[in-house]
This record gives C-alpha cells, structure tokens and sequence, in this order.
C-alpha cells in the first residue's frame, strides 16, 4: 500500500497519480484490483449513491460507515476519506475530533477537507498537529455550492485566480500533504502545480496536474451527470438495465429458472 510520502515521491519523478473514488465495498475491490494509487471515498457519495442535490447533507456516520466497507474491499490501498460539511467548520477542536472519528473508525490514510479560507488552514494544521494526514481541496468545492451559486469553473476572474493560487500555497503551508484542484482554468491547474512542493490531484483542473481524480460513478457510465471534463470508460448503467430486462423477460416467459438453477430438479433422481 502507498503512503502520504510514497504519493509524494511520485510528484518527484513525474510518475502521475491515479486517484478515483469508491463508496462501498464492491467499488472498492474493483479500485483495487485495477491498480489505482488512491481511492477517495468522496463525500459525492451524497450525490451519487444516495440521491442528494448536493453534498451537504452527507454525515460523519455515512462517511464512516461507506468508508469502512471501502476499506474491507481494498485493504492494501491508500484511502482518503471527505470530511463532511460542517464537520471542521466550528473550530480546530471539532475537526481534530472528527478527522480522528474517521481515521480511527475506518482505518483510512488521510482525510481530506475543502477551502483555504483563514479558519480551514487552522482546521488542516489542527489536524495535522495530530499526526493524521490531511489532503486540501480548492477551487470549485462542492460544498461552497451556495456560496458560488451553483457548480462554476472557479478562478476565470483575475482576483479569484491570484486568491486560489495563494490558498493553494497557504494549504500546503498548513501541512497538507496533497491537494485537489476542482473546476479551475487549465493555466492555473498548471502554475499551482509547478509552484508546489506537494502533488496536486486534478478534476477539471487540466492536463498539468501532478494526478487526475474522477467519480467512479461518472467514468463508469453509472451517474446521469455528464461533464466537459469527464471521460466515459464503460456504459454500466445500461449494462446493468439491459441485464435486469432480460432476467425479466426469461422470469414471465418461464426461461428462468432452468434445471441447472433449482436443487433437487423434479424429474431427476434424488441423491440419497
Ligand atoms: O467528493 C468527491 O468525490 C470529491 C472529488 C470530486 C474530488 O471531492
């Protein structure tokens, strides 16, 4: 299993970061089984997994319950686990208690916490301080979805860019040992990531990042959303529709089951 500095190393060689998330236990194994350096389990989860609008409603309970079958299903993988809205939003103390909850109750790598506001660099040196690993995320946060008024590249305006390039360097002031780049102009995914020590994780963020990160759910073809920045890798959701159609179809024409799939079959003798 790679580390916090193993993931680190990789940014020194240029060798890129693979990163996706995962919610259960099945996810997980196939995450696994395909190699992947990382596995978020992304507070996305609200979105697609458990139908939400947005991702606010996502507690420490559901992350620590989807983040523990994750690490059943990939036990040799790194993990990161989203902190959930207003789970570090209070004061350092609430989020040291509850990134110490879900590293210690999932047996995660890292948490990881969006923004780079003055009281988020506290909360990531605060956690830090207690020996967890903390990765950052900015840009376009899904949890400032409010604030920004919907899901908008961030950083096209002069001021915004210059203040996501500094907080980019102030969260890795902080302690953080990773940050994802969301929904940001391919120049700015490009200077953070030359400016940082630390690997930067893109979605959205271009094609110079030190890694890229995807939903599962989007590259699978299992989520309804369609994103520029996303690419299909499979078209499961209609796999999965065209399999059920079919057990259907062989349920009311009487094809299923067969002989092969009942126990004892009627007309066959009875091993005693
Ligand atoms: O929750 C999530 O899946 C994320 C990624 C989009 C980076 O934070």
């Amino acid at each position: 299993m790679k580390n916090s500095s193993d993931l680190q190393e990789m940014k020194k060689k240029g060798e890129k970061i693979v990163m996706i998330t995962a919610y259960d236990f099945s996810s997980a194994k196939c995450a696994e089984a395909a190699g992947v350096d990382t596995i978020l389990v992304g507070d996305s989860l609200g979105m697609v997994v458990l139908g939400y609008d947005n991702t606010l409603k996502v507690t420490i309970e559901d992350m620590i319950r989807h983040s523990s079958a994750v690490r059943r299903g990939a036990p040799n993988t790194h993990i990161i686990v989203d902190m959930p809205y207003m789970s570090y939003h209070v004061s350092p103390i609430q989020a040291k208690e509850n990134a110490a909850r879900l590293f210690l109750e999932t047996n995660a790598n890292a948490v990881k916490l969006e923004g780079g506001s003055p009281s988020r660099l506290e909360a990531i040196a605060a956690i830090v301080d207690c020996e967890i690993p903390v990765v950052a995320h900015i840009g376009l946060t899904p949890q400032s979805v409010h604030r920004f008024g919907g899901y908008k590249v961030q950083g096209k305006e002069v001021k915004d860019y210059e203040r996501i390039k500094e907080e980019a360097l102030l969260t890795e002031k902080a302690g953080a040992f990773m940050i994802v780049l969301e929904g940001i102009p391919e120049k700015l995914g490009r200077e953070i990531s030359e400016s940082l020590s630390i690997p930067t994780i893109g979605i959205g963020a271009g094609r110079y990042t030190d890694g890229q990160v995807m939903v599962y759910h989007d590259i699978l073809g299992i989520s309804d959303y369609t994103f520029k920045f996303v690419k299909k890798y499979q078209e499961i959701s209609r796999m999965i529709t065209e399999g059920i159609e079919t057990y259907s179809e062989e349920v009311r024409t009487g094809l299923f089951p067969t002989k092969k799939n009942v126990y004892f079959p009627e007309n066959d003798d009875l091993k005693k």
